[in-house]
């Protein structure tokens, strides 16, 4: 491999290839830089220790509105026209950030109607942060302006590499202003209250309404008896949309406010599977996915760990399939808002930094590059502690992860490339959270991640989408509790299997439209799958039922716990290649397969162990052939994911343990060595490997 052309070429030359959407050639490391919360005389000292991180990116400004503009209408940018030059003297890259997520308290002061109210109506208190209403006027003119003001100021300097709109969207607002909002959209989607009370089944207790001044943000259960509507999972799921609705709007104004004065891209920082609002409703006015993940490989170690934060990195980048993401916050060593902040053990920072970049992240961002003096996060993780030395033990460990990135800098660009999907969807959440269900509990976002992960534990890239997204580049579509249809979700998934596609269904799924109301007579995916649900049962956690495989059934063997939920099925069409083994319902369908069209749609009937995912997702993918990341067999912990770049294809090999592994990733060239990959390929605890391998080479089946 050696003599590889284009593994040579790389050695020799950077940015090569692939295609930044921030058009720059370079990973990205840095993080939140606050000069605003710092005396000017340390700034020098923070381009210096930049320099010696390996760092060369910034994100300014996060919640400096209070300095960028002290008093209404009266902006302050001397300070931060000195600091743009020092970062661009210095050769940094500026992520422009707008200030919005933290007000200034004379904002309150003068329009007391910006304050949240939260969803038990206290009166509102100005304080903390992300504390204003979305709707208020007086917060939405005020967050468009200064974000006009700083794109007008700074849009077109070089160092702007993108724009940072707010900080982490979350939680909603209950003031009068929303619930006015609130009736307009609800207005705007039913259209007549007839249509609204049908939609929420209002019949039910008398709920009708007769004016659309009776409708009111939902209220809470309490122990004392609750206040308001708090049993209208219908209401509940239209309050979910709007509030998403309502701040993705807001974001909206501002981005609207920096387009005409700068052409760089913008994005904001998301969260994962942060429950309240719906991503999709953000990413659509977003150039560049970013999100914050805080992996906690630092608590117990668990498998689960490892998972969970691949499966939220592939969450995020699927939102724009076809470019990278950006890693926008990680924390150099602890959080401060968890209870035991054990220390980020030695390596794991620089694998965790890495496992982003193997799921399409084109950057290693933290929060934070310096720890603030005081204030509530003084104590939280930071590339320079309150020492400000450049050689302390974490200083150290974000400059390997900036070394390793330089070496990286090929791989900016490249794109991850699925066959198969798990769908995971924050309506469908909502609705299942919401709902009264047999088992107390629901697990939607673990069930996921669960299916997920034995994709993951084998080297097989995939997306996790919601359900609007098309399914056209899949071969494989697993919908784990798809409990609500949108009207077209049964239709695109039929024609999924119909042209071929390997569907996997589970529990619990297809109940509910998309206003919680549910289906009647034969549910809409009876034909895709070939059954028909008659019941569902639920069981004690240590009184589970079993899945007993048919004799033949490929791949699976011995009996699996099967627990939580049980749908009892009967066959219409499919065929059962499992059965329950006890109750009275023993003998019946447990796994079935249909046979539709060109493709096949599977449904899992109960939760089950980790031992049945194993094995039915193995043989599953060794039936169809699914590609792999390496040839050889993942051990448990180690993961490879493959980006794909102008003809040459990047394979990560990640040991997220503290345990030495090997295994067999393929022939290459290792990026940072320039040396041929060794096969096997030795791991010490926490090791990644890049491997560089010409497309057209050394593909695993
Ligand atoms: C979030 C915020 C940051 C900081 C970190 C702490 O990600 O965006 O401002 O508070 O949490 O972990
Ligand atoms: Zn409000």
């Amino acid at each position: 491999m050696a003599t590889d052309p284009i593994a040579q070429t790389l050695r020799s030359t950077t940015g090569a290839v692939g295609r930044s959407p921030m058009g720059v050639r370079d990973m990205l490391h840095g993080g939140d830089y606050n000069p605003d919360q710092w005396p000017e005389s340390v700034w020098a000292d923070d381009l210096r220790l930049m320099d010696d991180a390996r760092c060369n990116t910034a994100t300014v400004g996060v919640f400096a509105w209070a300095r960028l503009e002290p008093a209404d209408g009266r902006f302050d940018f001397a300070w931060l026209d000195r600091c743009l030059d020092g970062l661009a003297k210095s050769g940094k890259h500026v992520i422009l950030a707008t200030p919005t997520a933290a007000h200034p308290a004379w904002l309150s002061q003068l329009h007391p109607e910006v304050v949240r109210m939260h969803r038990d109506r206290r009166p509102p208190l100005h304080g903390v942060r992300v504390n204003y209403c979305p709707t208020a006027p007086a917060f939405r003119m005020r967050a468009a302006r200064i974000a006009g003001a700083l794109a007008e100021r700074y849009g077109r300097r070089p160092e702007l590499v993108l724009w940072h709109v707010h900080n982490e969207y979350v939680r909603y607002c209950y003031c009068g202003l929303c619930a006015e909002a609130f009736r307009g959209w609800l207005r705007q989607r039913h259209g007549t209250l007839d249509a609204l009370n049908s939609a929420w089944t209002t019949s039910f207790w008398s709920h009708t309404y007769s004016d659309w001044a009776q409708i009111d943000p939902p209220g809470e259960w309490v122990p004392s008896g609750g206040y308001g509507e708090y049993t209208d999972n219908s209401m509940n799921l239209d309050w979910r949309r709007f509030q998403s609705d309502q701040q993705a709007d807001c974001m909206a104004l501002e981005i609207a406010a920096i387009r005409p004065h700068s052409a760089a891209p913008v994005t904001t920082n998301l969260m994962g599977t942060y429950v309240d609002l719906d991503v999709a409703r953000f990413a659509k006015h977003l150039d560049v996915i970013s999100w914050d993940g805080y992996p906690l490989y630092d608590q117990h170690y668990d498998l689960r760990t490892a998972i969970s934060i691949a499966f939220q990195h592939d969450l995020m980048r699927s939102l724009k399939r076809d470019q990278p993401f950006l890693l926008m916050e990680t924390t150099p060593s602890t959080v401060n808002w968890i209870a035991t902040q054990r220390l980020k053990r030695p390596g794991v920072l620089r694998m965790a930094g890495l496992q982003a970049v193997a799921h399409g992240s084109d950057s290693v961002l933290y929060f934070q590059w310096r720890r603030s003096r005081g204030g509530a996060e003084k104590y939280h993780g930071a590339v320079v502690g309150h020492d400000g030395r450049n050689d302390a033990r974490v200083f150290r460990e974000v400059a390997m992860v900036g070394d390793s990135l330089r070496k990286l800098a090929p791989v900016v660009g490249s794109v991850v490339r699925s066959e198969v999907a798990v769908i995971y969807d924050w309506e469908n959440r909502w609705a299942i959270d919401g709902d009264v269900t047999p088992a107390g509990k629901r697990d939607y976002e673990e069930t996921c991640k669960e299916h997920y992960g034995w994709f993951w534990r084998q080297g097989i890239a995939t997306d996790v989408i919601d359900m609007d997204v098309d399914l056209d580049r899949y071969r494989v579509v697993v919908a784990p509790m798809l409990f609500l249809l949108k009207p077209h979700t049964a239709k695109r998934l039929d024609e999924f299997v119909s042209r071929g596609g390997t569907l996997v269904m589970t529990y619990w799924s297809g109940l509910v439209d998309e206003t919680d109301r549910c289906f009647l007579g034969d549910r809409p995916l009876a034909a895709t799958l070939g059954i028909r649900v008659e019941e569902t049962d639920a069981t004690f956690d240590d009184e589970p039922n079993s899945l007993v495989p048919k004799p033949g059934t490929p791949g699976l063997s011995g009996e699996y716990a099967a627990r939580q939920l049980l749908d009892i099925v009967h066959l219409e069409g499919a065929e059962a290649l499992a059965t329950y083994g006890r109750d009275f319902y023993a003998g019946t369908p447990a796994l079935t397969r249909n046979r539709r069209g060109a493709g096949q749609a599977f449904y899992i009937t109960s939760r089950n162990d980790e031992r049945f995912h194993r094995d039915f997702y193995g043989w599953l993918a060794r039936d169809l052939g699914l590609s792999r990341a390496v040839p050889g067999e993942l051990p448990e912990g180690v993961s490879a994911c493959v980006r794909h770049g102008d003809g040459v294809d990047f394979v990560f090999v990640l040991n997220t343990t503290a345990a030495l592994a090997t295994v067999d990733a393929g022939e290459g060239i290792e990026l940072e060595s320039g040396q041929p990959a060794q096969r096997p390929l030795r791991l010490p605890p926490y090791a990644v490997t890049v491997i560089s391998r010409a497309v057209g080479t050394a593909r695993p089946a």
